[in-house]
C-alpha cells in the first residue's frame, strides 16, 4: 500500500503580526520563522505521519533551500527518491503571514514547482492513493492521473489553490476536495457560503455515480457529497494559534485513512472525522510541515472527544 503525493515543495517564510495589513499598510512582525512547508509537502509528511508508506515527487531548486527541503520531507519519513533538483530555479517560496486569531494570507513564489514536468510524474506504478494539488503545472497533475497503472490507483485531487484550468481534471479525479472559496471559483460564484446546505451545490463538479466530492468549511467542519448521498460532519471546536497547512493536513490524513482501508473503504463519515481531527490537531502549532500529527495522536484525540466531531 502506498501514497504517492505530486505537488510543491516550497520554504515557509512566515511573519506572526497582530492583525493582517490591509492594502497600503505597513505592520511590524512580532516574530520570523523559515519552516518546511508547500501542499504537496505539506500532505505527504501529513500522510506519512498518519501512518502511510508515502512518497514525493516533485521540484526543488539546485540550492541551499532545496536540499534542505529534500532532508525535511526525508526526515518526516517520506520517500524522496522522486524529488529533483533543477537546474537553474530557485526552490518554491511562500511567504505567509499569521495574526493572532490563527487566520493567514500566502503569496506563493513558484520558482522550481514550476518546472515540475509530465515525464517527472511517471514513476507511479505501486501507488494505491494519487493525491495532487494545484501549485504545479495543470499538465503534470493531467499525466500524473493518466499515467498507465499496474493497478488501479484512487486518485485524489486537492483543487488548490483554484485554477479554473484545472477543471478538466475533475472528470479523472476519484475524491475531489475543495474549501469554500475554490468551490465559489469552480462554482462560477462571486459569493463564497461556508454553509453546509452550501456545499451542496458541490455535486455539480462530479460526473460519476462512484465519485465524492469533499468541501472543507473551517470551523463548520466538511461536507462530503456523493451522486445521491451527503454527509455533514462538524468540525472538533478547537481554539485555532495557525491554520497553515491545516487543509493538507485534512488530506493527507484522509489519503492515509483510504490507503490503509484498502479495498475495504471506509465510510465517509468515518474519512471526515479522522482526517477533521488531524487538522484541529494541525491549527494547534505554529506552521505545516512541524505542525502535522501522528496517527497515534489523531486517534487519541478522536477517543477524547467521544460526543464531539460527529455527524449529527
Ligand atoms: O497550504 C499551506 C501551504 O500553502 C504553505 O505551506 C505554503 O507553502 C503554500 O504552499
Amino acid at each position: 500500500m502506498a501514497v504517492v503525493v505530486a505537488g510543491s515543495i516550497n520554504v515557509d517564510l512566515i511573519q506572526s503580526v497582530d492583525a493582517l495589513p490591509r492594502p497600503g499598510e505597513t505592520v511590524l512582525a512580532l516574530q520570523s520563522e523559515r519552516l518546511p512547508g508547500g501542499k504537496g509537502a505539506n500532505q505527504a509528511v501529513a500522510a506519512a505521519r498518519a501512518g502511510a508508506q508515502t512518497r514525493m515527487i516533485g521540484a526543488v531548486g539546485e540550492d541551499e533551500s532545496g536540499v534542505w527541503m529534500t532532508e525535511q520531507l526525508s526526515a518526516a519519513g517520506v520517500d524522496t527518491l522522486a524529488v529533483v533538483a533543477v537546474e537553474g530555479a530557485a526552490t518554491g517560496t511562500a511567504y505567509i503571514t499569521v495574526d493572532t486569531s490563527g487566520e493567514n494570507q500566502i503569496i506563493v513564489a513558484s520558482g522550481a514547482n514550476a518546472a515540475l514536468a509530465p515525464a517527472m510524474v511517471d514513476t507511479v506504478a505501486d501507488a494505491d492513493i494519487r493525491v495532487a494539488q494545484l501549485e504545479v503545472p495543470v499538465e503534470a497533475v493531467a499525466a500524473f492521473f493518466a499515467a498507465s497503472p499496474g493497478k488501479q490507483a484512487v486518485r485524489v485531487l486537492n483543487a488548490a489553490p483554484a485554477v479554473l484550468e484545472a477543471k478538466r481534471l475533475f472528470a479523472s479525479t476519484d475524491v475531489l476536495i475543495v474549501n469554500q472559496h475554490e468551490l465559489a471559483v469552480y462554482l462560477g460564484q462571486h459569493e463564497e457560503r461556508a454553509t453546509p446546505q452550501a456545499a451542496l451545490a458541490a455535486r455539480t463538479l462530479i460526473s460519476r455515480d462512484d465519485q465524492l466530492v469533499i468541501v472543507t468549511l473551517g470551523a463548520s467542519g466538511a461536507v462530503a457529497v456523493r451522486a445521491g448521498s451527503a454527509v455533514h460532519v462538524p468540525a472538533f471546536p478547537v481554539v485555532p494559534r495557525d491554520a497553515v497547512g491545516a487543509g493538507d493536513c485534512f488530506v493527507g490524513a484522509l489519503c492515509a485513512m483510504l490507503d490503509r482501508a484498502g479495498d475495504a473503504r471506509p465510510t465517509d463519515e468515518a474519512l471526515l472525522i479522522f482526517a477533521n481531527a488531524a487538522a484541529a490537531l494541525c491549527t494547534q502549532k505554529p506552521g505545516a510541515v512541524p505542525a502535522m500529527p501522528l496517527r497515534s495522536d489523531v486517534e487519541a484525540f478522536i477517543a477524547a472527544h467521544p460526543n464531539e466531531g460527529r455527524p449529527i
